[in-house]
């Protein structure tokens, strides 16, 4: 290997990433990497070594917290320190710009990876699945541009920053299945459902901690609007109704990851009212 160098990931790499992420099977599509460049345009970087990429990171930054995900690298050059370069131009990257926190997933083999680089662990983030199919309509509604104001108020202290332009990305991309629920005039929750093939990814839903009903109205209306398929979300052990809801429910688990930050341990937001994250690289 010659000496491998690390540059901004760009829209002619997408083809190289999913194709390096396809290894670990985590099912990034196009759309996805679009998404994380359009979020995150000088967030997203790629080793390079003799002119192929063979290694490839995202950042997605939310005011001064940000998420780092899609850490990969090219198995025929891992263990020789193009993940620790990838991961130092990050960090690097993003301090420069004024996050203070850094958090991420890790898979648990790969904890102590991130604990050399700086990285603390936090709490286990399990991925649950199951086959599920409509029961009836449910009593929550499609949201609307209308609703971006109160989702982004009602996001930001339960994440712990404004998610307004990922939840504003969301609802262009997926207005049949983007449902809130109120109770009165003020917002209670909200879910985001992204069906491919047979199947669907549940997340951003975030809900009222004490409001578990909200959540399984939410999910209700979700099934209805998507219909019968397998649904997976990666949600917070620390979520005590989401636990009760996802044994009740037939959920089964499929991995853990460690929750880890890096910086300050700020904007912790309020995991009790996390149901699904939006995904395990953007939190
Ligand atoms: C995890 C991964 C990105 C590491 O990249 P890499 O280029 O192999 O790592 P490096 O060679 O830069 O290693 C840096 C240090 O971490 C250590 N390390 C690397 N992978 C490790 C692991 N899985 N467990 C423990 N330590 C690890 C290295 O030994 C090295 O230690 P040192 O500081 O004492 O020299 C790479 O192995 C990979 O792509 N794995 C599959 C995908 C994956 O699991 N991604 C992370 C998802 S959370």
């Amino acid at each position: 290997m010659a000496e491998p160098r690390v540059r901004r990931l760009v829209e002619r790499d997408i083809q190289r990433a999913i194709e390096l992420t396809d290894l670990e099977g985590w099912g990034y599509t196009r759309a996805d990497f679009e998404r994380l460049l359009a979020l995150s345009p000088q967030g997203c970087l790629a080793a390079e070594d003799d002119g192929h990429v063979v290694g490839v990171l995202t950042t997605t930054t939310y005011e001064r917290l940000a998420f780092l995900g899609a850490v990969l690298v090219s198995p025929e050059v891992r263990g020789k320190g193009v993940g620790r370069l990838l991961m130092q131009a990050a960090l690097m990257h993003l301090a420069s710009t004024g996050v203070e926190t850094v958090r991420l997933n890790a898979y648990m083999d790969v904890v102590k990876f991130y604990e050399r680089l700086g990285f603390h662990g936090e709490y286990e983030v399990v991925r649950w699945r199951v086959a599920a199919e409509p029961r009836g309509a449910g009593p929550a509604s499609l949201a609307t541009a209308g609703d971006l104001d109160d989702l982004a108020a009602f996001d930001a202290p339960v994440f712990g920053a404004s998610r307004r332009a990922l939840l504003e990305r969301l609802l262009r991309e997926n207005p049949e299945t983007f449902l809130i629920a109120r109770e009165g005039a003020g917002v209670v929750g909200y879910v985001v459902g992204s069906p491919y093939g047979g199947a669907c990814e549940i997340g951003p839903w975030v809900v009222a901690p004490g409001h578990p009903q909200a959540a399984q109205a939410l999910f209700r209306s979700l099934v209805n609007a998507v219909g019968p398929r397998e649904f997976s979300l990666s949600g917070p052990s620390r979520n005590p109704d989401l636990v009760r809801f996802v044994r009740e429910a037939g959920f089964t688990e499929v991995f853990h990851t460690l929750r880890m930050w890096w910086g300050k341990d700020l904007f912790p937001g309020e995991p009790a009212g996390i149901w699904a994250a939006a995904g395990l690289e953007k939190g």
